[in-house]
């Protein structure tokens, strides 16, 4: 069993480290202190280290998208305590907008690959791998794209196009693609409407996205993503079906992700483990890609004790869904702190939903996480 540094190892000065990686904490920070006191490395465990060998813990890196306050600067390029965090603490690290259509095309002829390039980067200089997110989408694409008025052909040249440059620019590079986001809803129908593919071109594009992809980066595991498919239910049903059609017709499909965006006033998914197993038994692979927990929460209002052990509570049962399937390799949280976090700009009246502090301190939900990774491993 591996070890970690949790409070009940630490005492006195060494405590107020618990929370902040080594390199950030006050106390470490004057080699010569009197008050400093060693901690060896498997004290200084964290989650990527501590997660048994074929699971790797990761992160959205923000960036591109709306915060709630303007004033902060971009995080990743800005915030450099953040960077660092997002170095040690992960093993696997996800765009969390950068790799977006209306980040990487801003005309149909311009691909603008710096943020997702720094990302890739980012992660190959700290061992990290990425999941790229994502390829054929409803949302966040841009306006020459949604307004163009394409022939069908030539849309379907368009997304061809632009998934053998994505996908084959990081060929060998990145570990999971999220070919198709969210191409369902809730009541289990394809959307039809607003998804541009397959409105225009048919539900066949969607076998095609993976074929593309797959020829481009044939290494890349290649999965179909959303959210509320948490449990078994109308949604996560028609992505039963698809998959089983799917593989039928000998399409590259390689995984099925749940985002699991919860809320506390929605209560736990507890099928959520036996919903991921039917898909294992298909023979996919399947994965947690943006879990954070939401609460209500008043404007400037700190989360109670109850909430934020209810909250350590259901991020304990995601990782634990995961830890019991052998098929699921990948456990990623949208985002840190809660600061940079879409959900006070996403969900009126709600917030709090990572699992850091906007110091970078960590919350009960962390210590949950790293406790149940390191007695699996
Ligand atoms: C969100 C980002 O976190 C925000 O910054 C952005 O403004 C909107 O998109 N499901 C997804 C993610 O697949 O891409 C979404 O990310 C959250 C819901």
């Amino acid at each position: 069993m591996k070890r970690v540094r949790t409070s009940t190892l630490l005492v006195g000065a060494a405590a107020a480290a618990v929370a902040v990686p080594l390199a950030l904490s006050p106390i470490f920070q004057s080699s010569d202190s009197e008050t400093a006191e060693p901690v060896n490395d498997a004290q200084e465990m964290s989650l990527g280290e501590a997660a048994p060998d074929g699971l790797v813990i990761g992160s959205a890196v923000a960036g591109g998208g709306h915060h709630h306050d303007e004033d902060y600067p971009d995080p990743f390029t800005g915030d450099a305590p953040y960077r660092e965090l997002l170095a040690t603490e992960f093993t696997s690290l996800s765009a969390e907008n950068q790799m977006k259509w209306d980040h990487l095309r801003p005309d149909r002829d311009t691909y603008a690959f710096d943020d997702a390039d720094a990302i890739v980067e980012f992660a190959e200089r700290n061992g990290q791998v990425v999941r790229g997110h994502t390829l054929l989408w409803h949302s966040q694409n841009p306006d020459w794209l949604e307004n163009g008025n394409f022939g069908a052909d030539e849309l379907r040249a368009i997304l061809r196009d632009h998934i053998e440059t994505v996908v084959g620019r990081y060929e060998g590079r990145i570990q999971q693609w999220d070919v198709a986001n969210e191409i369902f809803d809730d009541n289990g129908n394809l959307r039809t409407q607003d998804n541009i593919w397959i409105r225009e071109l048919g539900p066949e594009i969607i076998a095609d996205a993976f074929r593309w992809a797959h020829e481009a980066d044939p290494s890349a595991e290649l999965y179909l993503n959303d959210y509320s498919v948490e449990s078994v239910n109308a949604k996560s049903d028609a992505y039963y079906r698809m998959s089983q059609d799917l593989l039928a017709d000998g399409v590259p499909l390689h995984g099925f992700s749940a985002q699991t965006h919860l809320s506390l006033q929605y209560g736990f998914p507890s099928d959520l483990e036996d919903n991921l197993r039917r898909f294992e038994e298909l023979g996919l692979g399947t994965a947690l890609t943006e879990v954070d927990v939401r609460m209500p929460l008043a404007e400037g209002a700190e989360p109670t004790e109850e909430q934020l052990r209810q909250q350590a509570d259901y991020y304990l049962r995601t990782l634990e869904a995961c830890l019991n399937l052998s098929s699921c390799g990948s456990y990623t949280v949208w985002g840190l702190p809660d600061k940079y976090s879409w959900v006070p700009v996403t969900f009126e009246g709600e917030g709090a939903a990572t699992i850091y502090w906007d110091d970078l301190t960590t919350k009960p939900a962390y210590d949950a996480l790293l406790e149940a990774l390191v007695d699996a491993s």
